[in-house]
């Protein structure tokens, strides 16, 4: 018989003690005929976005992923969607009030740079294209709190693929929403509005970036990101922007908006390393949010080396690649 060999950051579906808890409030609102709209509503006190898309979930769980170490279990649904960042929407956690007067539908989303088959469509259409599943990740900010969150998406390979993009494209660039009438900070905040994040070609099609379409089997709350937004576990969690609109394939390295907000202070890389502080504080632990801010020690690539350390052979010894 062949053996089945886990990477290390695997561990049993049963490590992931509350899962049980959400898969069974889901199946009793399903029972009750309440369904994702109605358990969003009560749960969160926001309206999910994308109501249109809700027919799609919950989806399957991919059992890859499962992300709890040590029996660290699931971050809940309450916490996971009111103790959020989006500058757009304020400064505080609490945002998820402010985030409900984005508008999701419609989405247009446009592809294109350096790629083969430029396009525009909108989010219902991409979502429905694309293959649909769970996966269970860490989440580790760059402000040392972290949580546990099964998100919902697909591979952000999968787009990559459908882009097609050209020898010449080494990035891809991926700019949120711009929106002052309905993201008020982006009238009034000196932040350099739109939100852009950017990856290296080959980290964008890694198999863990993944495009988050939901979250706990339900579409994607507004204030964590809807339509869509991006997870990409092994970096800072402001790698991961949210209200994505643009994906842009480019030959040269984007400038993201924490390189122009705080340069001294955020870089393109953001891998999660507990050697390498910030610089006003140290990055070797962090409190889980979902633990009441337990303190846990931090890892390398936040848990993902086995993944991603490929990635950055032979130029990982210097900070560069750590912020
Ligand atoms: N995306 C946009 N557009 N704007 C933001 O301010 N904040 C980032 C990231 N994505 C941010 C964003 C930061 S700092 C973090 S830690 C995560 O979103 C938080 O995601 P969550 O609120 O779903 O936990």
């Amino acid at each position: 018989m062949t053996p089945i060999i886990r990477p290390d950051w695997w561990l049993p579906e049963s490590a992931a003690t509350d899962e049980s808890i959400y898969r069974n409030r889901r199946d009793i609102l399903k029972a009750l005929g309440i369904g994702s709209l109605g358990a969003g509503l009560a749960l969160s006190g926001g309206l999910p976005a994308g109501a249109d898309t809700s027919d799609l979930y919950p989806v399957d769980r991919n059992p890859s992923y499962a992300a709890t170490l040590n029996g660290r279990p699931m971050t809940s649904y309450e916490i996971a969607t009111t103790y959020n960042n989006y500058y757009e929407f304020g400064t505080s956690k609490k945002v998820s009030a402010n985030a409900q007067k984005l508008t999701t539908e419609p989405w247009p989303i446009e592809i294109g740079g350096l790629v083969n088959n430029p396009m525009m469509l909108d989010f219902e259409d991409l979502v429905r294209k694309m293959p649909l599943e769970e996966r269970v990740y860490r989440l580790r900010c760059v402000e040392a709190w972290s949580m546990v969150v099964p998100w919902s998406g697909f591979p952000l390979r999968e787009l990559v693929k459908m882009a097609d993009p050209t020898s010449d494209a080494k990035y891809v660039r991926l700019t949120s929403f711009l929106r002052p009438d309905e993201a008020r900070q982006q009238y009034r905040s000196r932040w350099p509005f739109p939100y852009v994040e950017g990856l290296e070609l080959a980290e964008a099609t890694n198999d863990l970036a993944f495009m988050v379409t939901g979250l706990y089997g339900e579409p994607l709350p507004k204030q964590n990101g809807a339509p869509m937004r991006l997870t990409v576990p092994w970096k800072y969690g402001f790698k991961h922007n949210k209200g994505i609109t643009r994906i842009d394939f480019v030959a040269e390295k984007p400038t993201t908006f924490w390189m122009t907000a705080g340069p001294a202070e955020y870089g393109f890389f953001a891998n999660v390393n507990p050697e390498v502080p910030h610089r006003r504080w140290s990055q070797a632990t962090e409190r889980d949010i979902g633990r009441r801010g337990q303190q846990m020690e931090t890892q390398l690539y936040n848990g993902y080396a086995a993944q991603v350390a490929s990635l950055y052979t032979g130029r990982d010894s210097g900070r560069d690649i750590f912020f």
